[in-house]
């Protein structure tokens, strides 16, 4: 059931929270999938409904920087994480040692936890007034496009959520920035709209986890990120000006501005910002690709982005959008 974000609501959700419920609510990169991260039947519900690997790890959720020692070991990482306090709260995710009192299957398995602080107002209130660590994976079936809308969300799971708090479209529109700083050098694990020459700014050098290879002489720490597709069910194959077009039967292009494609032959055309400004691409990306899948084509082809800024991790949606054997 979608609800308004009322204080009532709220503590609505709360409540389901406390009583080891799954409750799906705004932040500012995505709707997340949450559930009280202190319990394993809790955090067992958001895996199968989801359909998730057990093996691929869930963010945390606290209201502010101080209370990350809750859920993670902080000791060692104490002037990483003052020097980040400048980007929280906000769209970054830490993966630091995981506490001992937060269940493994929080980590799928493994000795690390991701951490983020939502800067979203609605995310924010319901940490306060839950007063607990709040797990929340992108409230979609796995694999599949992120939600974007309370909407997108009750589309994923109908019924099976019982509570969906509506927050309006999330403003930045793609998931958090995920950086490890286990590894030997902090490392992004995901590209967002936080971004590696921000990182850099801050901590110095930093690795991407696109820039290891799989002879790498250390364990990759995120298998997951590799392989793990955001896709929708429709085909989807990327696309620069100057390219032919495609022979699909029916097809759909989503173009970065609304300068129309030279190519002809489309059946919907979709720009995702007026003139490619890649923070209004972002926002509008994943609402544009669930309504391009639901439009019954053969294909659904997408303008590239340039691989700058935010544009980075845009492209790497797009590449996993767009990976699936046989496009
Ligand atoms: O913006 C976001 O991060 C959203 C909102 C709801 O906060 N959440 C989100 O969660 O995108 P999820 O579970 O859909 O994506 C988290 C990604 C996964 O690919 C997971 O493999 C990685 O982060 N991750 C989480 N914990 C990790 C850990 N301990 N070590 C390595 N990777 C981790
Ligand atoms: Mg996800």
């Amino acid at each position: 059931m979608i609800l308004d974000a009322t204080e009532e609501n709220l503590l609505r959700a709360v409540a389901e929270l406390r009583a080891g419920n799954c409750v799906a609510f705004p932040t500012e990169t995505v709707y997340g999938l949450g559930a009280d991260a202190r319990r394993p039947s809790a955090l067992a519900r958001i895996y199968a409904l989801k359909g998730r690997p057990p093996t691929n790890p869930l963010i945390v959720h606290v209201p502010e920087l101080s209370r990350i020692s809750e859920v993670a070991e902080t000791a060692p990482y104490t002037a990483h994480l003052e020097a980040l306090s400048t980007l929280w709260p906000g769209p970054l995710t830490v993966v630091l040692p995981r506490k001992s009192s937060i269940p493994a299957i929080v980590s799928g398995g493994g000795d690390t936890v991701g951490v983020r602080i939502p800067s979203h107002p609605i995310a924010q209130r319901l940490l306060q007034l839950a007063d607990i660590p709040i797990a929340a994976p992108s409230a979609n079936r796995s694999k599949r496009v992120s939600p974007t809308t309370a909407l997108h969300v009750a589309q994923e799971f109908g019924e099976n959520v019982s509570c969906v708090i509506d927050g309006g479209a999330c403003p930045v529109g793609i998931e958090s920035t995920v950086l490890s700083l286990v590894t030997p050098l902090p490392t992004i694990l995901r590209p967002g709209s936080v971004t590696a020459s921000q990182l850099e700014a801050i901590l110095g050098p930093v690795q991407h986890l696109s820039s290891l290879t799989l002879s790498s002489p250390q364990p990759l720490p995120s298998p997951g990120l590799l392989t793990e597709h955001y896709a929708p069910r429709t085909t989807t194959k990327l696309w620069s000006r100057g390219e032919p077009a495609p022979t699909a039967a029916r097809w759909g292009i989503i173009t970065q501005s609304t300068e129309p494609p030279e190519i002809r032959g489309y059946s919907i055309h979709r720009s995702l910002s007026p003139g490619g400004e890649l923070h209004v691409v972002a926002r509008n990306l994943f609402a544009t690709l669930r309504f391009m899948d639901d439009q019954g084509l053969d294909l659904i082809v997408v303008e590239r982005c340039r691989e700058e800024g935010i544009g980075v991790a845009i492209m790497d949606r797009l590449k996993r959008a767009s990976a699936r054997e046989g496009n």
